[in-house]
């Protein structure tokens, strides 16, 4: 068996030691006192991951995908319109899912590798005033591209549309403002910035989101996935049984948020932005290109173009082989012809900038 790998693709990313050791914890009762007291404490801790004071905030069992089904599926009734902002796969995934979940869903678009304009979005709820939710992915995965979240908050605060945030590779890796961009729901995951492993994720609602959620006329769809039974389980005292949660995962989270903490909330994020600075500002020597433009890059995930005539799955592979580093392929209209590069969490360090550019270098030059 292998697995020592320094994982450098769009997530997962390489855990913090602290929040490894925490996996072999002895197992806790989902209904202990002693489990619900550090599922308190992870709250206490995701509120200031999150910048916000939001009663409704909790780990949901699962991936990032778990939270983005949670709170479209809390959020929305059949029938009721979301407005979705797609410059990338997981914009896609967004009107997939609203789709399936019988939303109507009206889209605005930007090209792959390119921002969204906020004042698209707001035009487009002006003209759809009736929608329920405005959603909107903050870190791009697909494309390294940051689409800009403060201008929409406060617009929309003055409408009957929720504000929806995609935050799996944003939290904790680039300012995010629950509280002062005025953001209804926003979901995240364990996996990327937070430096844990994966397996639960993050979510918070305002109180103008839970009294929607709580108004609604038709149960949610999803037993497993209603913030209002999670918010029932884990936040309030007797706790109502729901699922059986991991402690495991939790204490994992616990620490993962613990060290994040100890750093501080900004010093991560200044972590990231010099990290993936320096990934940045050297690629472009070896002949790489990169995709999203500058004030709109993300440093803690960068998609770049390899040079002319390079097979980068080939070398990709190699990387993977020979030196033990994951990168992520490209997807959608950069598949087949750029890498998606995490440095993320306890990843996002000079030395696996230095780690990579070393083992890329000799590749080229082999
Ligand atoms: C922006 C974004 N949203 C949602 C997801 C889905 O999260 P998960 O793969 O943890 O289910 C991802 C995963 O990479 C993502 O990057």
């Amino acid at each position: 068996m292998h697995g020592d790998r320094l994982l450098l693709g769009p997530g997962p990313s390489v855990p913090y030691p602290e929040a490894v050791e925490a996996l072999t914890r002895p197992v806790l009762g989902h209904l202990d006192p002693e489990y619900l007291g550090v599922i308190s404490e992870i709250a206490d801790r995701l509120r200031a991951v999150f910048r916000t004071g939001n009663a409704l905030t909790l780990p949901v069992s699962g991936t990032g995908s778990a939270g983005m089904e949670a709170c479209l599926a809390s959020l929305l009734e059949p029938g009721e319109t979301i407005i979705v902002g797609v410059n990338g796969y997981f914009g896609e995934r967004l009107c997939e899912v609203a789709r399936r979940g019988g939303a109507q869903v009206v889209r605005v678009e930007a090209p792959w590798g390119t921002a969204l304009d906020p004042a698209d979005l707001l035009a487009a709820q002006r003209a759809t005033a009736q929608a329920a939710v405005l959603a909107v992915v903050a870190a791009e995965t697909s494309t390294g591209v940051r689409n800009d979240i403060a201008p929409l908050g406060p617009e929309l605060a003055q409408t009957d549309t929720l504000l929806l945030v995609d935050a799996v590779t944003a939290l904790g890796g680039t300012r995010l403002e629950v509280d002062a961009w005025r953001i209804d729901a926003c979901y995240s995951a364990t996996q990327k910035c937070l430096g844990a492993p994966p397996g639960l994720a993050p979510v918070t609602l305002s109180p103008r989101a839970v009294d929607r959620m709580r108004a609604r006329t038709t149960p949610i769809r999803s037993f497993y996935l209603d913030l209002g039974l999670l918010q029932d389980y884990f936040l309030s005292s007797p706790p109502k049984y729901h699922h059986t949660a991991s402690s495991t995962l939790a204490y994992s989270l616990h620490a993962g948020l613990g060290r994040v903490l100890e750093e501080g909330i900004e010093q991560v994020w200044e972590r990231h932005a010099r990290i993936g600075g320096l990934l940045q500002s050297a690629l472009p020597e070896l002949g790489f290109g990169l995709v999203a433009p500058e004030r709109n890059r993300l440093p803690q995930l960068t998609t770049t173009t390899l040079p002319e005539g390079l097979d980068e799955g080939v070398l990709r592979k190699r990387l993977l082989a020979e030196y033990d580093i994951e990168v992520g392929g490209g997807l959608g209209e950069f598949a087949g012809r750029a890498w998606r590069i995490g440095l993320m969490g306890h990843a996002a360090t000079e030395r696996s900038v230095v780690t990579l550019l070393g083992a890329v270098r000799e590749l080229l030059a082999a």
